[in-house]
């Protein structure tokens, strides 16, 4: 009897026991496929680009020689004189006013035919050379009495021994461009280019270059491919240019000014970069910015990745980490006259004045430009009332841009507070976020934005990234953890579209021999290039865009962390596909079924992408580029249920066709 007793209860318990796991595993997360919340912008995701890093001169900008006009504040950085004879003459001349923009210039005397004379270019840490490619070197020369000299441009490997080569002969007493391209006959990561001259005579030179055939579209003085393709293959929804603290300059002076870096490359004019000396731990005191990738490029670049431009300009405030400087109220009239400008650059007829220059540049179709920044990442009084008098001219002359303003550094806290404040009060369109923050940040905010204001401004979440030690630490890595919590973090930022339209990962674009910052979300080397697990994040997002944001909830709540799940989800009314992303941020298997409300039927066929490591510290390298990306599997919808298992610390992004 007692027996009995106890199997009863036994089984009873069992009975219990089983019914609350089968009821915890059934508790199914719902998607309202039908009921469409908000629609999903097309700028939704984009890229953040900012020279830092090395991420134009010596990055995605192809060309090879650095300080190739002799403007570094030393003008011969960079080079250094191969010469026999100490008697033979290098002279750096300036021109002053004669041209501002470019006013040095290089003199060569030789007098010793039999003697060796010539310069060598280090390049940006050596120079990327692959075997079978052709080279085009080029300059700008004018000869003297009497010249009989040749140019024979010639790279070598890192043991100094020639791996290609041409001959030049200039032939005008004016200044004019010559070219001659030539084949490099081995692969060398760090090669050197070497510019002899034979003979004896005396010429000038500017402007000495050398840039690979294969650029991106075959462009000459254009894109390196491999850097432009991984954007590319990101479809970006909007390209931010050109930073970042770049826009705003140390001081007023150094701020960027979009009217420099057009024109001919010979007539840009060179600056220093504002990272060159920021990091007392990562000095580069090589790194200036010569502006072969300027406006026009970046017009050009975003219209290739069909993306669209965002320029951001200075609101004449100087970084505030620095010097803080400003331009005085009374004297705001030239900045704005530069956004006016812009706008008209960008988007006027080809024969208004600053269209013209687009046109002549080879651009006679307007860029279509429809926002741009006010400031990067100001704060403050000073900043709320520049933006106000930019807004007011701006808006009068062109209602239909969108202006971008922003709240500062930080997501939260007294300045951020005080801007959100000013900007709703001042009806501001687009206002910029940033955060740079633990992973824990970015788990414990997959919320924010559930709660904000649906009739407020719209929101540019335009500079993020998990920092793994610190902020702006040179320890910080690209790592699994860091990529994961940014996944999590963006379900809500998708599951707000309403109000976020535009979000960019920062920086974008790393050096492996010369950054300054970490994290990044591409690095390279001067001859490869490889995507972070962040980047393959960002690529997950962006290529399953969808068109409208549909409910996803769990007992009638988004998933914003409840038991390690993050979720959202999409509909995509081109490819009619149900699209849904989930984060399980915890160290268990998550069986966990997603039931989809949709009246139509489901194809039973559909795909999965996992992102996922078993160590939370993985990270890609040019050795190892995938470790971490993507994994794509098929699974089966069983009606209208998606049995999900979510590996352990994994995003996964599941596709389902609905059929018509
Ligand atoms: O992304 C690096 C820097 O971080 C940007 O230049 C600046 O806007 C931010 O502080």
């Amino acid at each position: 009897m007692i027996h009995r007793m106890t199997r009863l209860l036994v089984l009873l318990a069992g009975f219990f026991f089983s019914v609350q796991l089968v009821a915890q595993k059934v508790q199914p997360i719902t998607v309202l496929v039908d009921h469409p919340v908000a629609p999903v912008q097309s700028t939704m995701w984009g890229i953040f680009f900012e020279d830092i890093n090395f991420a134009a001169d010596g990055g995605i900008y192809a060309e090879l020689v650095k300080n190739r006009s002799f403007e570094f504040a030393k003008p011969l950085l960079g080079w250094k004189i191969l010469k026999a004879d100490p008697s033979e003459g290098l002279l750096i001349l300036n021109r002053g006013e004669e041209q501002i923009a470019n006013p040095r210039f290089a003199r060569i005397t030789k007098t010793d035919v039999v003697e060796k004379f010539g310069l060598e270019n280090e390049g940006f840490r050596g120079m990327g050379i692959k075997q079978g490619m052709t080279y085009h070197f080029s300059l700008l020369a004018r000869n003297r009495e009497g010249q009989t000299l040749k140019i024979r441009p010639e790279l070598v490997n890192a043991k100094g021994e020639p791996i290609g080569s041409a001959l030049l002969e200039t032939k005008s007493s004016d200044w004019k461009r010559y070219t001659v391209s030539f084949t490099a006959n081995s692969t060398e990561p760090k090669a050197r280019l070497n510019v002899w001259f034979e003979g004896a005579g005396s010429l000038d030179l500017d402007m000495i270059s050398l840039f690979p055939a294969d650029t991106w579209k075959n462009r000459p003085g254009g894109l390196r491919a491999d850097l432009v393709q991984l954007l590319a293959d990101l479809k970006p929804g909007f390209v931010r240019f050109p930073g970042g603290c770049i826009v705003e300059g140390f001081e007023l002076a150094t701020r960027y000014q979009w009217k420099k870096t057009i024109g001919k490359p010979e007539e840009r004019q060179t600056s220093i970069n504002r990272w060159n000396t920021e990091f007392k731990h990562k000095l580069t005191p090589d790194y200036y910015q010569s502006f072969g990738l300027g406006f026009y490029e970046y017009f050009q670049l975003s219209e290739d990745l069909g993306a669209e431009p965002l320029p951001i300009l200075s609101c004449g405030m100087a970084c505030q980490y620095n010097s803080a400087e400003v331009a005085p109220m009374d004297q705001l009239e030239p900045y704005i006259q530069d956004a006016l400008d812009l706008i008209e650059f960008a988007n006027g007829p080809a024969d208004s004045r600053w269209g013209k220059v687009r046109a002549q540049m080879g651009h006679p179709a307007p860029f279509n430009l429809k926002m741009i920044g006010v400031g990067n990442e100001q704060w403050g009084p000073q900043y709320i009332e520049r933006y106000e008098a930019f807004a007011r001219k701006l808006k009068a002359k062109y209602p239909t841009v969108a202006l971008v303003s922003g709240t500062g550094p930080s997501p939260n806290g007294k300045f951020f507070d005080y801007a959100a404040k000013e900007l709703t009060r001042l009806k501001a369109e687009i206002v910029d976020e940033h955060y740079y923050a633990n992973p824990e940040w970015f788990f414990k905010n997959a919320a924010r934005y559930d709660s904000y204001d649906r009739k407020g401004y719209k929101i540019f979440a335009g500079e993020y990234a998990a920092q793994s030690v610190s902020g702006a630490n040179p320890d910080n890595k690209n790592n699994w953890r860091c990529a994961l919590s940014e996944a999590a973090f963006m379900t809500g930022l998708e599951r707000n579209a309403e109000i976020v339209n535009l979000c960019s990962y920062a920086p974008l674009f790393a050096h492996v021999d010369a950054w300054q910052w970490t994290p990044d979300l591409i690095w390279f080397d001067n001859l490869n290039s490889y995507g972070t697990p962040n980047y393959y994040v960002q690529k997950l997002y962006a290529t399953n865009r969808g068109t409208q944001v549909v409910p996803m909830l769990l007992n009638n709540q988004p998933l914003t962390g409840q038991d390690g799940l993050y979720a959202s989800a999409v509909f995509d009314q081109q490819r009619n596909e149900i699209i849904l992303k989930m984060v399980n941020a915890t160290n268990l298997v998550k069986n966990q079924p997603v039931t989809l409300n949709v009246k139509k039927r489901l194809d039973a066929k559909a795909s999965l992408m996992v992102l996922k490591s078993d160590s939370p510290d993985a990270v890609n390298s040019l050795e190892h580029p995938k470790l971490v990306s993507p994994v794509e599997q098929s699974f089966v919808v069983k009606g209208k249920t998606v049995e999900t298992m979510l590996a352990p610390n994994s995003f996964s992004v599941y596709k389902i066709k609905v059929l018509e």
